[in-house]
C-alpha cells in the first residue's frame, strides 16, 4: 500500500462498531502497516473537547454542528491528513456521515448547510476528502437500545428515543445510497463473528 487509506465505521448508538475496529486494526498492524485509529468527533486535544461539550451541554441544532465541523477540520489537519500523507491506513470511529444522519436527519437540521459545512472543512486540494471506505453496521435501533441499556449510562445522543434512532439509520441509508461505492452495509444484528467475517471479505474483496 503506497498511498494511505481512510476507513470510517458509522451507524446508530449500539451498532456494535468499537470491537470490530480494533479487529479491523489488528488486520492490518500485523502486515507492518501503520494504523491510526481515531474518532469523531474527536482525535485531538482540541477536538475531544469540543466532543465533551457536544455529548453533555444543551446548545441548538446551529451551534451543535458549528462545533461538530470545527473538530472535523481539527482533526482533519493535525491527525488524518498528515496519516494518509505517511501512507497510514485512519480507521476513525464516525465521520461527516454520522452528521448527516444525526444532525441532518436525525435532528432535522438543514441538510444544505451540512454540505456547505463539509465543502469547507473536507476540501483537500482540488477535491473534496472522503472516506474511501465506509463500513456501515446497520440494526433495528430496538434492537441497538437493548444492547445499550444493558451497557452503559447515557449521553446527549443515546438518551433520544427511538423515533429519532429510526430517522438516523434512514439518514445512513440515504447517504449510502447516494455513494453505493464508498459505503458497504454490514448486518450488525448477526452473531459478532459472523459479523468480523462479513468484514474480513469485504476487506479481502478490495485486495486489502
Ligand atoms: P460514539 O461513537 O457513539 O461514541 P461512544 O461509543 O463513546 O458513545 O459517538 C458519540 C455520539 O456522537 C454518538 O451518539 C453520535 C454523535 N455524533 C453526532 O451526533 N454527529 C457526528 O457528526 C458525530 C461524529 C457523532
Amino acid at each position: 500500500m503506497n498511498t494511505g487509506r481512510f476507513v470510517t465505521f458509522e451507524g446508530i448508538d449500539g451498532a456494535g462498531k468499537s470491537s470490530h475496529i480494533d479487529a479491523v486494526a489488528e488486520r492490518w498492524r500485523a502486515r507492518g502497516l501503520e494504523v491510526v485509529r481515531t474518532r469523531e468527533p474527536g482525535g485531538t486535544p482540541l477536538a475531544e473537547s469540543l466532543r465533551e461539550m457536544v455529548l453533555h451541554r444543551p446548545m441548538d441544532a446551529l451551534t451543535e454542528a458549528l462545533l461538530i465541523f470545527a473538530a472535523r477540520r481539527d482533526h482533519l489537519q493535525q491527525v488524518i491528513e498528515p496519516a494518509l500523507a505517511r501512507g497510514a491506513v485512519v480507521l476513525c470511529d464516525r465521520f461527516t456521515d454520522a452528521t448527516f444522519a444525526y444532525q441532518g436527519a436525525g435532528r432535522g437540521f438543514d441538510l444544505g448547510v451540512l454540505e456547505t459545512l463539509e465543502q469547507w472543512v473536507q476540501r483537500h486540494g482540488p477535491q473534496l476528502r472522503q472516506p474511501d471506505l465506509t463500513l456501515w453496521f446497520d440494526l433495528a435501533p430496538e434492537v441497538a437500545a437493548q444492547r445499550l441499556a444493558a451497557a452503559r449510562t447515557p449521553d446527549r445522543f443515546e438518551r433520544l428515543d427511538a423515533a429519532f434512532f429510526t430517522r438516523v439509520r434512514e439518514g445512513y441509508a440515504q447517504r449510502a445510497a447516494a455513494a453505493p461505492g464508498r459505503f458497504v452495509r454490514i448486518d450488525a444484528d448477526a452473531p459478532r463473528e459472523a459479523v468480523a467475517q462479513q468484514i474480513d471479505a469485504e476487506l479481502a474483496a478490495r485486495g486489502w
